[in-house]
């Protein structure tokens, strides 16, 4: 069935993102705290998570209602046992034009190649700095930055397209702006600079720790100048610049401060099967329950196409000092 759904604001349906686990190799205070995700954090026991059949099933009912992106996400998605055989499994699904993967890419010299063979095409590394102490202090002390240069290296080198996310934090790593700007130019990696967002309820978010889109455009022009560059496509959630001595690009993802909402085209799935319509929502649809019952595909579908159809979500665009504090679904549920 092909049957395109747009929302109560008019914006279709086009992208999925899928958690495979909510668990996770690094602890980076902004998304899963040690203090609060320690060793006795309640994680999903396994007949919790989706298995990889209804993953698949449910990606296919997606590609149904016009999604041709699948991002897949964790925590940290390569801790999934044998995920390449997942990707195996949705590639071949009609309308799936994109499958892409967010990791913190110390894995990725195991998984890189085969990741590969079985469909992936691009993969968003994390790395917040170049110095170790900065990224111990940030990833909870699990990974110095060597393992992820060699992640991203060996992704490069299995031919899949490779982008470098930075979350940038007022005080802690802006002052490696041009640094990291520099060294990702130099090789040839685009480099996305994030806003510190508000997601989830336990990484401690205050609007003073936000550099801002200006703020961090402004740091690089000043020694490497840059011009405004077009978007790949309508919704795409970075904005894009390139310098203007060599043309390679960078991006900024700027939620805080000039948000995206107007074009959001996203939904997010939770390893354990809920659907959310925005990172930022408080409340998931349960999907596990239906596809563990009687229920067929097409009722599914139907079910999952009215979701999208009342969906009115733009958390970023009416983000307001006090919404900061409202019941959110943490990002290592739903992987940004
Ligand atoms: P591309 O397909 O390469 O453009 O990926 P992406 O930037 O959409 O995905 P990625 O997982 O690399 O996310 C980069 C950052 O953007 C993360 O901090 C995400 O949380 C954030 N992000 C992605 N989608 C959204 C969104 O819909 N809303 C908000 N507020 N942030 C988002
Ligand atoms: N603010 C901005 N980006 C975040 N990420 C995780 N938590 C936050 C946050 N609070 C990023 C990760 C990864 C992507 C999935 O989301 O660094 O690149
Ligand atoms: Fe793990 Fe990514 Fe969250 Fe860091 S941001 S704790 S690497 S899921
Ligand atoms: Fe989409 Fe919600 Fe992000 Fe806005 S805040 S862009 S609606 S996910």
């Amino acid at each position: 069935m092909n049957n395109p759904v747009h929302d109560s604001l008019d914006r279709p349906l086009r992208d999925l993102r899928i958690s495979v686990t909510d668990k996770c190799n690094f602890r980076c205070r902004y998304c899963m705290p040690a203090e609060i995700f320690g060793p006795d954090y309640p994680f999903l026991p396994k007949d919790k998570v989706l298995s990889f059949e209804e993953i698949a099933r449910l990606a296919e009912m997606f590609a149904g209602l016009g999604v041709t992106k699948l991002r897949i996400t964790g925590g940290e998605p390569l801790l999934r046992k044998d995920l390449p055989f997942l990707i195996g499994m949705l590639k071949p699904i009609p309308g799936i034009t994109d499958i892409a993967l967010t990791t913190n890419g110390v894995l990725l010299p195991k998984f890189a190649g085969k990741l590969k063979e079985a469909g992936v095409g691009r993969v968003n590394v994390s790395l917040d700095s170049l110095h170790d102490e900065t990224f111990r202090y940030m990833n909870g002390n699990r990974s110095g930055v060597q393992a992820v240069l060699d992640g991203i290296e060996a992704a490069a080198e299995a031919g899949l397209q490779v982008k470098v996310n930075m979350v940038v934090q007022k005080g802690v790593n802006d002052h490696e702006i041009v640094e990291m700007a520099a060294f990702f130019k130099a090789r040839k990696h685009i480099l996305r600079f994030i806003e510190f967002m508000d997601v989830g309820n336990s990484n401690g978010w205050r609007l003073d720790d936000v550099m801002t889109k200006q703020e961090i455009i402004q740091r690089i022009h000043g020694e490497m100048p840059v011009e405004p560059a077009d978007p790949l496509y309508k919704g795409e959630v970075a904005s894009k610049f390139r310098y203007k001595d060599t043309g390679e690009e960078l991006g900024v993802i700027s939620s805080v401060s000039d948000a995206f909402c107007s074009s959001c085209t996203r939904a997010r799935i939770s390893a354990e099967g809920k659907l959310y319509m925005c990172l930022f929502a408080s409340k998931g649809y349960d999907l596990r329950d239906k596809l563990r019952s009687d229920l067929t595909d097409e009722e599914i579908q139907a079910y999952i196409a009215d979701i999208w159809r009342g969906r009115k979500d733009r958390y970023s665009a009416e983000r307001r000092s006090q919404t900061k504090d409202l019941p959110k679904v943490e990002m290592s549920h739903i992987g940004g």
